[in-house]
């Protein structure tokens, strides 16, 4: 978003102590009762191009610290776009340019009240706000005269299918505030909503926009935090306002044309940009699933495999993901049955603090740790020592197999992208310890310079409750393959 200093994200941050709650309590009840003194805001009327067809109004909400005015060439576009007669309100002049819950409202409406002076006939209005603008939006526009959202590097903070207006989620693939990473988990509920209902590739969309950033959503001067946080895009400002225009079109024009055969071509561009969607977020997807299915962690399971060399074909690995102080506690098991090793991993996956409330934040794991069975054991426990390569597994190999993994399931483009313009990986070799309490007590070591970002695992190597055999378990504090995968399509791109 473009400004997190505000109440608004104090209020999304669930575990505020109590001293907190009381803070925003008091401000709840001063904010109700002492009457804000604020400018007026204003909405500026941009008349539709087109003499005749069906209307349909656009009233456009900021993102922090820019102007109304900075939306006039996003609205030309899709005016330009549109078989309809669009008309656009800009609102504008918010206090310190920061729309905020208690001046929207009157901004809304003044803009409809504009608009219908202008001469607009039609009760179809359209919310669109972009940024900390749409996340107002989105809680405003549920009891109001509006019939639709657009929410432009931004999100709702319902789910989809529970907002009683329909609402198109535009997300660029180089916004380097509202992570694609993020916006990927309401497109993860748009692939289960279509299973009820394909009409919610109309109804709520959410659209992954080709090497657009956070500020192509606007035009002209960019605030601080977006000249700061923001990527480089792919494309030009030209080309992403068209680019919206169309994907906004289609939106207003599936609700509120009249004309059938609009609407079927809408309709059917709508379903190609969904499939296009697919490509850029399925990789993301499946990275997070890699981490985290059904309660185990596919990824533990691969790396126990990566660890066991020849012995990966008779192994049966389980993979429980536990809470820190059940992992803390948890050793891992090995047995034979029949023939096979049955063993059990464990996991524990540690986000980054307030990385749900914060979409600039990572929304991969700061580090997952493993531990793991070696080899001796396996060994062991079967009676056979089959060939091993004489090198022993590290973390820091497993770290190399997480990037692998990245770029192999990323897109051509992504790849391509990172590998000329993105600052690389580098893996430093694993810190080792003897001493648990030091193991558990120590994060995976990363750290970003010019050339990119350095990654050291934390490696105990241990013995199994059960055996007196040093080295027959191995606990590696490494990096997430969702982490890899963030950094090839989004931080790898930062300066620093
Ligand atoms: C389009 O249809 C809506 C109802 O779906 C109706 O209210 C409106 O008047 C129609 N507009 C035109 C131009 O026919
Ligand atoms: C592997 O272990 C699971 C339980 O963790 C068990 O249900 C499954 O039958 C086992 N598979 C084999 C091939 O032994
Ligand atoms: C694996 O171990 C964890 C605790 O360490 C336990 O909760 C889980 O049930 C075990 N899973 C299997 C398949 O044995
Ligand atoms: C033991 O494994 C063999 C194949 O390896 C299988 O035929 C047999 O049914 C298994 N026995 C049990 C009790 O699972
Ligand atoms: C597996 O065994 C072969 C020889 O049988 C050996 O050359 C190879 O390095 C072993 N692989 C691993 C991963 O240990
Ligand atoms: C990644 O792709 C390369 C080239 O196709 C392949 O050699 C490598 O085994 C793949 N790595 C993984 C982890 O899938
Ligand atoms: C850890 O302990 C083992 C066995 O006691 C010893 O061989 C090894 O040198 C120790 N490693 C470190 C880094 O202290």
């Amino acid at each position: 978003m473009c400004n997190e200093n505000t109440v608004q994200s104090s209020i999304l941050t669930a575990n505020s102590s109590p001293n907190m709650r009381e803070f925003i309590r008091l401000l709840v009840i001063l904010m109700a009762t002492v009457p804000v003194v604020t400018g007026v805001v204003t909405a500026e009327i941009i008349p539709p191009l087109r003499a005749s067809g069906d209307e349909v109004a656009l009233i456009f909400v900021p993102g922090a610290f820019l102007k109304g005015d900075q939306y006039r060439k996003t609205a030309q576009a899709i005016q330009e776009a549109s078989e309809l007669r669009v008309w656009a309100a800009l609102t504008g002049g918010y206090d310190n340019d920061l729309a905020n819950p208690s001046q929207l409202p009157g901004a809304i409406e003044g803009a409809i009240q504009a608009l219908q002076q202008a001469g607009m006939a039609s009760q179809s209005y359209v919310g669109v706000g972009h940024s900390l603008g749409g996340v107002y939006l989105g809680q405003y526009a549920e009891n109001s005269q509006l019939k639709a959202i657009v929410l432009m590097g931004s999100f709702l903070s319902t789910k989809l299918r529970d907002y009683p207006l329909p609402v198109l989620t535009l997300a660029s693939e180089l916004d380097g505030q509202m992570r694609i990473t993020r916006v990927v988990n309401d497109f993860e509920q748009l692939l289960h909503d279509v299973q009820q209902s394909e009409d919610a590739i109309y109804r709520t969309p959410v659209i992954n926009i080709k090497g657009t950033n956070h500020m192509q959503f606007a035009s002209g001067r960019k605030p601080p935090r977006v000249q700061q946080m923001d990527l480089q895009a792919d494309v030009t400002e030209v080309e992403a306002h068209k680019l919206i225009g169309k994907h906004v079109n289609n939106f207003v024009t599936t609700l509120f044309s009249n004309v059938t055969d609009d609407v079927n071509i809408a309709k059917k561009q709508m379903d190609e940009t969904f499939l296009e969607s697919i490509i850029r977020f399925q990789p993301i997807l499946d990275l997070k699933a890699l981490q985290q299915t059904d309660g185990y962690c596919p990824w533990a399971i691969l790396a126990q495999h990566f660890f066991a060399g020849n012995y990966s074909d008779v192994i049966n690995v389980s993979s429980t993901i536990l809470n820190l102080p059940n992992f803390i506690k948890s050793t891992p098991t090995i047995y034979v049955n029949n023939g096979t090793i049955e063993i059990n991993s464990t996991a524990f996956i540690n986000m980054e603090d307030d990385y749900q409330a914060r979409p600039s934040v990572k929304q991969s794991p700061k580090e997952i740790q493993l531990k793991l069975i070696t080899q001796p054991a396996m060994g062991r426990v079967i009676g056979i020592e089959l060939d091993s390569s004489g090198k022993e597994p590290t973390c820091k190999s497993l770290n190399e197999l997480a990037l692998d993994v990245a770029l192999n399931t990323s897109t051509e483009d992504a790849k391509h992208r990172y590998t000329i313009r993105g600052r690389q990986i580098y893996f430093e070799d694993d810190f080792i310890t003897n001493s648990s309490k030091e193991w558990t007590s120590t994060s995976l070591n990363s750290w970003e310079d010019d050339v990119g970002l350095h990654v050291q695992s934390i490696a105990l190597k241990t013995s199994t409750s059960d055996s007196a055999m040093y080295g027959e378990t191995y606990y590696c504090k490494v990096m997430a393959p969702y982490r890899a995968l963030e950094w090839v399509l989004i931080d790898s791109f930062r300066r620093t």
